[in-house]
Parts: C-alpha cells; sequence; structure tokens
C-alpha cells in the first residue's frame, strides 16, 4: 500500500500542469482544460496542500478588467472553501506572440517595458492571494543565433528588470521572495541562466541578492546531463532553495516533465532523501512546498490527469518512506561509516591550524603512504548503492 498525502506534505500543482492540454510541436490538443475551482477541488480531495499559476493559466492573455477579476474571485472562493492554498504565483512572458524574442531580455525595448508592467502586476496579484515565492522562469529569453543576441546585455537587462522588481516588493512590504527557474534550452535554442550553476552566480550580482533564490527543477538540470540531487544540495548550500519543480526525466532529450519519479528513479531517491533528512542535524534540508511542474501525458483522457496528479504525490510519499527505512538500517550505517561519508564533515585542518603547521606535520607528508592506496582502502561506494538498490526496490 502506499502512503495517503495530507496538507502537511505541502504537495502543490501548477494550474498548467492539470490543464495540460496535449498540444505538442505535432499535434494540437487531447484534452479540454478544466475549470480552476474544479481543480482546486480535486486538489482538496487528493490531500495536496496548494494550487499555483501563471497569470495566464487563470484569466488568459489580455483579459478584461472585470474576466480577470471574476476569475480571482472565484480562484478565492474555492481556496476559502476548500482550504487550498496558493504558495508561488509566476508570471507568462512567453506565450503571446509579443514575446516571441523573451521579456525581460527581448532586444525590443518597448516589450521589455511591457514585461515589467506585467510581472508588476502579478506581483501584486501574488500579495492578495498570500503567495511567498514568485518564480521566475525566463523560457523565451535566450536566443536561436549567436548573432543575435548580446549574451552580456542580454543578462545587463535581465537584472535591471529583477532589481527593479526587487525595490518594489521592498517598496510595498510585501513578503515575497523571487525564485529563478534554470533551463538549458526549449523553447529557445538556449536559455539564459541554463543551469543552477549559472544562476547562482547571476543572483550574487543582484542589488537585493538576499530576496533570489532558486527554483530548480528536475528535468532541466538533467536535460543538461547534471545530477538534479547534487545541484539541489548546491542551492541548499548557498541557502537558495526557495522552491522546488518536481518532475520526471529519461535522458538528455526534450523537456519531458513526466510524473515525479517516472524518469531517474535513482536520483528521485537521492533528492528525496536529501529534502527530507538531508538537514545538518539529520532533519529535513527543505521546508518550502514539493511543487510539482508535470505534463501529464497527452495520451490520458481525464482519469488519466488525475491518475498522475495522484501519482506524483505517492511516489514521493513512498521514496520517503525508503529513505527514512534506508538511513534507519543499521547496515546501511555501517557501509556508512565505512565509506567515511561522515567523515568529509570534519575540516581538513586542525583548529588554528595553518600552512605553517601543516608543513610541520610529517604524519601528513614525511611518513604518509600513499602506495598503500593501490590495491587497497578501498571505500566501499559499490556496497552502499547496492543497500540503496534493495531499500529502493522495496527488498529491506
Ligand atoms: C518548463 C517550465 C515551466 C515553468 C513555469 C513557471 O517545463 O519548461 O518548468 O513549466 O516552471 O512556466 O514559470
Ligand atoms: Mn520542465
Ligand atoms: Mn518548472
Amino acid at each position: 500500500m502506499y502512503p495517503v498525502p495530507t496538507p502537511a506534505d505541502k504537495f502543490t500543482f501548477g494550474l498548467w500542469t492539470i490543464n495540460y492540454l496535449g498540444i505538442d510541436p505535432f499535434g494540437g490538443p487531447t484534452r479540454n482544460a478544466f475549470d480552476v475551482v474544479k481543480v482546486v477541488e480535486k486538489l482538496a480531495e487528493y490531500g495536496a496542500y496548494g494550487l499555483t499559476f501563471h497569470d495566464d493559466d487563470l484569466f488568459g492573455f489580455g483579459p478584461t478588467e472585470e474576466a480577470r477579476r471574476n476569475q480571482i474571485d472565484r480562484l478565492k472562493g474555492a481556496m476559502a472553501a476548500t482550504g487550498v492554498k496558493v504558495p508561488m504565483i509566476t508570471t507568462n512572458l512567453f506565450s503571446a506572440p509579443v514575446f516571441k524574442d523573451g521579456g525581460f531580455t527581448s532586444n525590443d525595448r518597448a516589450v521589455r517595458r511591457y514585461s515589467l508592467r506585467k510581472v508588476l502586476r502579478n506581483i501584486d496579484l501574488a500579495a492578495e492571494l498570500g503567495a511567498e515565492t514568485f518564480v521566475m522562469w525566463g523560457g523565451r529569453e535566450g536566443a536561436e543565433y549567436d548573432s543575435a543576441k548580446d549574451i552580456q546585455a542580454a543578462l545587463e537587462r535581465y537584472r535591471e528588470a529583477v532589481n527593479m522588481l526587487s525595490e518594489y516588493v521592498i517598496d510595498k512590504n510585501y513578503g515575497i521572495r523571487f525564485a529563478i527557474e534554470p533551463k538549458p534550452n526549449e523553447p529557445r535554442g538556449d536559455i539564459l541562466l541554463p543551469t543552477v550553476g549559472h544562476a547562482l552566480a547571476f543572483i550574487s550580482s543582484l542589488e537585493h541578492s538576499e530576496m533570489f533564490g532558486l527554483n530548480p527543477e528536475v528535468g532541466h538540470e538533467q536535460m543538461a546531463g547534471l545530477n538534479f540531487a547534487a545541484g539541489v544540495a548546491q542551492a541548499l548550500y548557498h541557502g537558495k532553495l526557495f522552491h522546488i519543480d518536481l518532475n520526471g526525466q529519461r535522458g538528455i532529450k526534450f523537456d519531458q516533465d513526466l510524473v515525479f519519479a517516472h524518469g531517474d528513479l535513482y536520483n528521485a531517491f537521492a533528492l528525496v532523501d536529501l529534502l527530507e533528512n538531508g538537514g545538518p542535524n539529520g532533519g529535513p534540508a527543505y521546508d518550502g512546498p514539493r511543487h510539482f511542474d508535470y505534463k501529464p501525458s497527452r495520451t490520458e483522457d481525464e482519469a488519466g490527469v488525475w491518475d498522475s496528479v495522484q501519482a506524483n504525490m505517492r511516489n514521493y510519499l513512498m521514496l520517503k518512506e525508503r529513505a527514512k527505512a534506508f538511513r534507519a538500517d543499521p547496515e546501511v550505517q555501517q557501509a556508512l561509516a565505512e565509506a567515511k561519508v561522515a567523515e568529509l564533515r570534519v575540516p581538513t585542518l586542525n583548529p588554528g591550524e595553518g600552512y605553517t603547521e601543516l608543513l610541520a606535520d610529517r604524519s601528513a607528508w614525511e611518513d604518509f603512504d600513499p602506495s598503500v592506496y593501490l590495491h587497497g582502502k578501498g571505500f566501499g561506494f559499490v556496497k552502499l548503492q547496492q543497500l540503496a538498490t534493495e531499500h529502493l526496490l522495496g527488498a529491506r
């Protein structure tokens, strides 16, 4: 049996995920969209904590003021009736033709100014709905051709834009933090801030860098051939894991947005273990929403959509159970000790030691025998990974 989700698990879903119509570059919709009220009710029924959305997901692009307000009020009514929260919202600066060369970094200055206005308006909405996190995914901020985009100027315009947005949040006293979502490509041939590392470097250049963190997505790092759990660990290390997009991806190809754990299961196991048990004292390393940004495959009908919603949450909770059992297993603890995993926490230098003392320490050089590492002193990492495998497959 699988564990049953509750709002305490903090599972959230993008409105655009459940309402993905199945459109891809080779075919049109295979499903219709659901009304937002129905989506909120279904999420509540399945034990989710919250809903997230882009402005356009809720009221379309360029709605009348009445249509916009009507949809916001309908959402608020559903939230009040069910207890479902909106902890994050984001802006669509990628679907409408006006954004064909991006929003904040379009070569067209008028488009950049329009984009800022769209985002400012959406920040007000985030505050109105009590969202704490404002995600920025720059899907169209990029180019196909090296000659078409001055990358350094684009980064400068990106910086100009987000510096101004942080000023706005400060002046308005909104309790909102920004989370930048890296992606290497798709829809653009190459996207700015393509990986966790690029985004971290960019954030450190901002005027209010403390207000900016990351919203890394499983599939996006994996599209670049990177280890997602390792990237998240680095984001945590820098205090920058503000939000997370969970889904599944199988290798370096187009963005699959599969159900969480339906891609690289090992890395999903490592990720859940990290988020849940990777804190400094073995507790959770991250306490924000566990946000699913996936696409129910276009083969699915309505039943398949709701199955996929539940699959995301169940997979997370099953991996959480597996990770807990892995950590509690005495054989695993023994193998971790043999692998010296905890020894890496011990500083390499003694307290107060500098190069003078190190140079005087004969045991570090003169009396140290590196030759014993040939055909000896293995770390036993394979044994440890096999224990992880046995836990993951339910054999322990
Ligand atoms: C993707 C992206 C998007 C963003 C979303 C938030 O799959 O390429 O993840 O889904 O997360 O648009 O702005
Ligand atoms: Mn994606
Ligand atoms: Mn995403």
